[in-house]
């Protein structure tokens, strides 16, 4: 459990809390690459920790993000023209470009110098690796981009999605560093085939083993597979909230869950192949919102398993058997239980267990950044030649320590994913 204090340190993320600060010193995924397919095409609506932001392409390809609302009257710029190099208010035609500056102000006139007074709250960003990153710290603190395996591979190679989550952003980090509940949650008996699908299936009680690191931590979940065998998953938690799943194949997955305001939060999906290109069939599946990914009602990032449908359980399909929950799409699986906790669930009133290792550490560590970047130290995890990691998924014999035994396992190297850049 947490005091009620520690709750608010760790789930309040506006621009003048503890956390919010704390979270402003990373680069933040703010959309999809292809939510602005070309130059000049019409503005997104982001929300990024508690702030309504627009963002746009120009006519130089350069992506901007600024505040939503236009400084003279307050219209909103989701309306704006964009045109030649800027992003114009459809009220009077104040015109700004991508780093907040006014370079047009045509209801003024022409001698007037009050345009160049004005300027509109802007954050930096960058287009890599498929995703348009924004950093919304102070200016002499940014730091590197973060180096993730996903966002190294070709675009053949990969598909992520985003969708809205009705729940604080850390109540899903839980969820995605807590491996017991796959044994329970995604459990589907008709996958219970290789032997890891049967460790899971019949281990329920894996015993954790967390270590602390110089991005996040390693988050080690042992189950008995056979006799003297264990089956590792090792989940890798990036500061300060992407995930990279123990994976059951070649095609990899994982997640990122970034505040758009204290009781909702960016449900980030990436998958990859670090050396193939995806296959139709896999595309497919995604693109209909299965595996990691949501189907999303048109034109929202809302999906259509959502909480006003109980996400559509099906009770039948839960009394078979056949799917634990009753509930289709390991995305909307996790929603469900973390969306019904609460939009922000009260931590002093919980009774953690042993299984809760990882959920335990990953408050203390969150928490100890928020406050040491109070007192003047440095945020942890920003330091990219640190993160080339990987999750994994092992048998070892009983007795090894993961660390050990998976070591190779867990760091990314350069012929993980080089074939696929020389593409
Ligand atoms: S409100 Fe935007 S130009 Fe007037
Ligand atoms: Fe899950």
């Amino acid at each position: 459990m947490l005091s009620v204090e520690d709750n608010k340190l760790l789930t309040e993320t506006g621009p003048n809390t503890l956390m919010g600060k704390l979270l402003r010193r990373y680069w933040i995924p703010a959309l999809l690459s292809d939510e602005l397919p070309e130059p000049d095409c019409p503005p997104v609506r982001v929300k990024l920790l508690g702030e309504k932001l627009i963002a746009f392409r120009d006519s130089n390809n350069k992506v901007g993000l600024l505040d939503e609302l236009c400084p003279h009257r307050k219209a909103s710029l989701f309306f704006g023209r964009n045109e030649e190099g800027g992003l114009r208010c459809v009220y009077h035609g104040w015109k700004f470009d991508t780093c907040g500056k006014c370079v047009d102000m045509p209801s003024e006139p022409p001698e007037s110098s009050f345009k160049n007074k004005v300027t509109i709250k802007s954050y930096p960003c960058r287009d890599v690796g498929g995703i348009i990153w924004t950093y919304m710290g102070p200016e002499d603190e940014m730091p590197e981009l973060p180096i993730l395996e996903w966002t190294l591979v070709p675009k053949s190679h990969r598909y992520f999605s985003r969708r809205i989550q009705e729940n604080n952003y850390f109540q899903a980090i839980e969820g995605g560093i807590d491996s017991s509940h796959i044994s329970f949650l995604h459990r589907n008996i008709q996958r219970s085939k290789t032997d890891a699908q049967k460790a899971l299936a019949n281990d329920r009680s894996p015993k954790f083993e967390v270590s602390k690191t110089d991005y996040g931590l390693q988050i080690g979940a042992k189950r008995k597979a056979a006799e003297e065998t264990v089956y590792w998953r090792i989940t890798q938690f990036l500061m300060p909230w992407y995930t990279m799943i123990p994976p059951f194949g070649p095609t990899r997955g994982g997640h990122a869950w970034v505040p758009m305001d204290d009781e909702h939060c960016w449900h980030w999906s990436f998958s990859w192949n670090p050396l193939e290109p995806l296959k139709e069939e896999e595309l497919a599946e995604m693109r209909s919102g299965n595996d990691l990914h949501a189907s999303l009602i048109p034109g929202t990032f809302r999906t259509v398993q959502n909480k006003d449908n109980d996400y559509q359980i099906d009770w039948e399909l839960q009394a078979s058997g056949q799917a634990f929950s009753g509930i289709r799409g390991i995305g909307m699986q996790d929603a469900a239980v973390q969306e019904s906790a609460g939009s922000i669930t009260d931590r002093s009133l919980e009774k953690l267990g042993t299984s809760d290792a990882a959920i335990i550490v990953a408050r203390r560590v969150m928490i100890h950044a928020a406050k040491g970047l109070e007192n003047g130290e440095t945020p942890p995890g920003l330091d990219t030649s640190k993160q080339r990691v990987r999750a994994a998924s092992v048998m070892l014999p009983e007795g090894i320590p993961f660390q050990e035994g998976a070591k190779e396992l867990m760091e990314l190297k350069p012929q993980d994913y080089l074939a696929a850049e020389n593409e």
